[in-house]
């Protein structure tokens, strides 16, 4: 994506076409030019889904030298007020708040957005917007499953929209300079890589049939996931751990250690894939597993996730992290540092940021490090340049983990084609590359 001004014309020329398509004026204001990057490289964004993740980074995208938050979109009164105000605490101009994302998509003040809603809505909203044009930070993961982040790498190279997925380590600067560590052989050939999520997540009870929350817009909550009754223990976050909008802890957590090791070993695809685990500590709703672990297997290395949700012991002193084992030494990372040891347990290096990073705090565990990637994706758009977490590393880190939990739920090893990722041999497997959609809502590019 080499930037020069025709290419940048070009690109405002083709997304204004887009929106024009659906009958919405493409003509441009003096103040609408001043706001579009590459004239005074000035960046306005849109916020997508602000209640907890989104809130914290409406406030750190609002820091951003020359960047302005001037939409908070969420579907949820409380959340919307939340993310206006988290802008506000700045000392930002408020941004307006809107419900539905799509009513400001023909704004052509709008450069780009960025996306914490629920998983189910990632990929389907990231299509929608680069197709009119945006830019787009999506959180992690990058979609529900593996279809839609086909979709979504699709719909990104069409419009030629910079898409960043939230997996913050790839902008951590020692982190990085840890994989390269790895890269130019400090530790020899990697044979084993072990990575681990804990926490202690409490039962989330048996849900109750009732009216919806007062000030939410559960149908558009919903958006493409097939409608189900609202029950009084899924909004806000429990969402996570229902098949028809989250991921499980897997996809919630798993995502970014896996991203770490993938990165590590320099590897596209797994050759093979199994899971174990369950709802196991409570008798509840929840339908993901609590406790997890899955093998990934590759040419000469295997890569062990660990997930327990609901029992938090430490390992290797950290509540998460990954640990390659090589056939010279081994190296842990997973905070922006990473330590060298011998097998003995001697370190052999130890590289250390002072950053204070609480691995439980959901909403933003160190907000400086979150800042280094947004500023990577801000950057990326007035560069015209590929971001550090490029959607086709989202899709590959994300996959990853999909084809955990799709190993999981038809209870086998599932065997992997190396030149799309896709499962090999397994009807059924294969039938949870994509999902059903509600009528109407099926992502299109
Ligand atoms: N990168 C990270 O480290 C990190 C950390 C935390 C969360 N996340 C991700 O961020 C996402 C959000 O997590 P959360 O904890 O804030 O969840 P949450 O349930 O607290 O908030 C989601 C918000 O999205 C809103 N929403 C739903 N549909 C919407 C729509 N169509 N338009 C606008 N808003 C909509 C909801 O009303 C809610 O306010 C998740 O996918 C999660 O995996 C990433």
């Amino acid at each position: 994506m080499k930037r020069t001004r025709r290419t940048f014309v070009k690109n405002v020329t083709q997304a204004s076409a887009i929106v024009g398509l659906g009958g919405i004026s493409s003509s441009f204001t003096a103040k609408s030019y001043s706001r579009i990057p590459g004239a005074n490289d000035r960046i306005h964004m849109a916020m997508i889904g602000t209640n907890s993740r989104g809130e914290a980074l409406s406030a750190i995208f609002a820091k951003q030298p020359n960047t302005e938050v001037i939409f908070i979109c969420d579907v949820e009164e409380k959340a919307r007020q939340k993310g206006i105000n988290s802008v506000i605490k700045t000392g930002a101009t408020a941004p307006t708040g809107v419900n539905d994302f799509r009513s400001i998509l023909s704004n052509k003040d709008v450069d780009a957005v960025y996306i914490a809603t629920p998983d189910h809505w990632h990929a389907p909203a990231t299509i929608i917007c680069a197709s009119a044009g945006k830019h787009v930070y999506v959180e992690k993961p990058l979609s529900h499953n593996p279809r839609e982040g086909e979709l979504a790498i699709a719909a990104a190279r069409k419009y030629d929209r910079v898409v960043q997925m939230g997996a913050q380590r790839r902008s951590w600067s020692l982190l990085t300079e840890g994989i390269n560590a790895l890269h130019e052989g400090a530790i020899g050939k990697i044979h084993l890589v072990k990575c681990w999520y804990t926490n202690n997540r409490k039962p989330i009870g048996i849900g109750k049939e009732t009216t919806v929350m007062p000030g939410l817009d559960y149908d558009l909550w919903q958006g493409p996931a097939p409608r189900r009754p609202y029950k009084d223990n899924l909004i806000h976050y429990n969402w996570h751990w229902f098949w028809n909008w989250g991921t499980g802890e897997a996809l919630n957590n798993g995502t970014h250690e896996i991203d770490v090791a993938r990165w590590g070993l320099g590897a596209d695809f797994p050759t093979a894939v199994s899971s174990n685990g369950g709802r196991y500590y409570y008798q509840d709703d929840w339908e993901t597993p609590d406790t997890q672990l899955i093998t990934f297997q590759t040419k000469d290395t295997t890569i062990l996730w660990e997930g327990r949700s609901c029992s938090n012991l430490k390992v290797q002193g950290t509540d998460r992290g990954i640990l390659f084992y090589g056939e010279k030494g081994n190296l842990q990372t997973g905070h922006n540092g990473y330590t060298i040891f011998d097998d003995k347990g001697i370190i052999l290096k130890d590289v250390k940021s002072n950053a204070v990073i609480d691995g439980r705090n959901a909403a933003s565990p160190n907000e400086g490090l979150d800042a280094v990637h947004v500023a990577n994706f801000l950057e990326s758009i007035r560069l015209s340049k590929r971001p550090n977490a490029d959607v086709e590393i989202g899709f590959r880190s994300t996959l990853w983990v999909q084809l955990g939990n799709i190993s999981q739920r038809v209870g086998r090893q599932i065997g992997i084609d190396q030149s799309n990722g896709h499962i090999l041999n397994d009807k059924d497997a294969m039938k949870l590359w994509g999902r059903e959609y509600e009528k109407g809502w099926e992502p299109k590019v």
